[in-house]
């Protein structure tokens, strides 16, 4: 069975990382027009810089959470099964990595590592990287920004993204709001595919009404249910 999973930030919500759009969330508390757009990063990029220091100073303290071990599981098995598990994700922290998934598709980059403006080189993050360090690959100063995907910009890996949303038999969604775009459309593109759909969140999200089975709660017990299910019928 080739199962594409979907995570948003609701399933690192438990290991401390905060969500963008819950009450309290994070562009609720910072202004995203500011700090998560091309434009802030050209006018002050110290400002750009120091939004995404603090969120990683708070990664490197946090710990994956037993959703994340679950998904890890699912893989696992998966690939012993003849089948293989697409694990996609809008988060920027590795806590699918530390949960030893093998293969995440990061579409909004990662925080832990930092690109080139002016060569596209990506590297891991070190924190005295900044604007005046020059590119250890071109040598030029004035370019290394946080590997994030911002507002406006195109998420990354959309063509391997794509190709697996199309080889899919089940598409599952976990820890999104399902509010922004591409990744909300993926559940549609699955639908027009007759791919089997199901979310796993918190809470009914914007595009609950597309999924063909549902499981709320909170992930650290909800996603560990779902993947057991899907075990058993393995
Ligand atoms: P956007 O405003 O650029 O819109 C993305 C695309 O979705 C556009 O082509 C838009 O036309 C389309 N779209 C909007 N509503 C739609 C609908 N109802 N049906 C079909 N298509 C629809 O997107 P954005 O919010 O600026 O974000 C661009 C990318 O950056 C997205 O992948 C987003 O998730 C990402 N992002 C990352 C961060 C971060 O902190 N990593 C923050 C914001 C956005
Ligand atoms: N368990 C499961 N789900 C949770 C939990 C939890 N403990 N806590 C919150 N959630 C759910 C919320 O109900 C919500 O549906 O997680 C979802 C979080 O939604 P958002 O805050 O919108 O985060 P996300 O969907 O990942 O945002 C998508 O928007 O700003 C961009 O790039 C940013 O990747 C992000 C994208």
């Amino acid at each position: 069975m080739r199962v594409f999973v979907l995570t948003g930030a609701g399933i690192s919500a438990e290991s401390g990382l905060g969500t963008f759009r819950d009450k309290g969330g994070i562009w609720a508390r910072f202004d995203p027009m500011k700090l998560a757009t091309p434009e802030a990063f050209a006018h002050d990029p110290n400002q750009v810089h120091a939004f995404y220091n603090a969120r990683r100073a708070n990664l490197l303290s946090a710990e994956s959470n037993a959703a994340h071990r679950a998904i890890a599981r699912l893989g696992a098995a998966l690939t012993e099964h003849g089948g293989d598990l697409f694990l996609c994700t809008q988060n920027i922290d590795d806590l699918h990595e530390r949960a030893e998934s093998s293969r995440v598709v990061h579409m909004h980059g990662e925080l832990l590592k930092a690109r080139c403006l002016r060569c596209e080189v990506v590297i891991p993050w070190r924190d005295d990287l900044g604007v005046e360090v020059p590119c250890p690959s071109c040598a030029q100063a004035g370019g290394l920004r946080p590997h994030v995907v911002w507002f406006g910009e195109m998420p990354l890996e959309m063509d391997t993204i794509c190709d697996a949303l199309q080889r899919a038999d089940l598409f599952v969604a976990i820890g999104t709001s399902g509010s922004v775009y591409p990744a909300a459309g993926f559940v549609t593109e699955a639908r027009g595919n007759g791919i089997r759909t199901c979310e796993v969140n918190l809470e009914p999200s914007d595009n609950a009404r597309q999924f063909d089975e549902t499981h709320y709660g909170p992930a650290s017990t909800a996603v560990p249910a779902w993947v057991e299910k899907v075990l058993a019928s393995l």
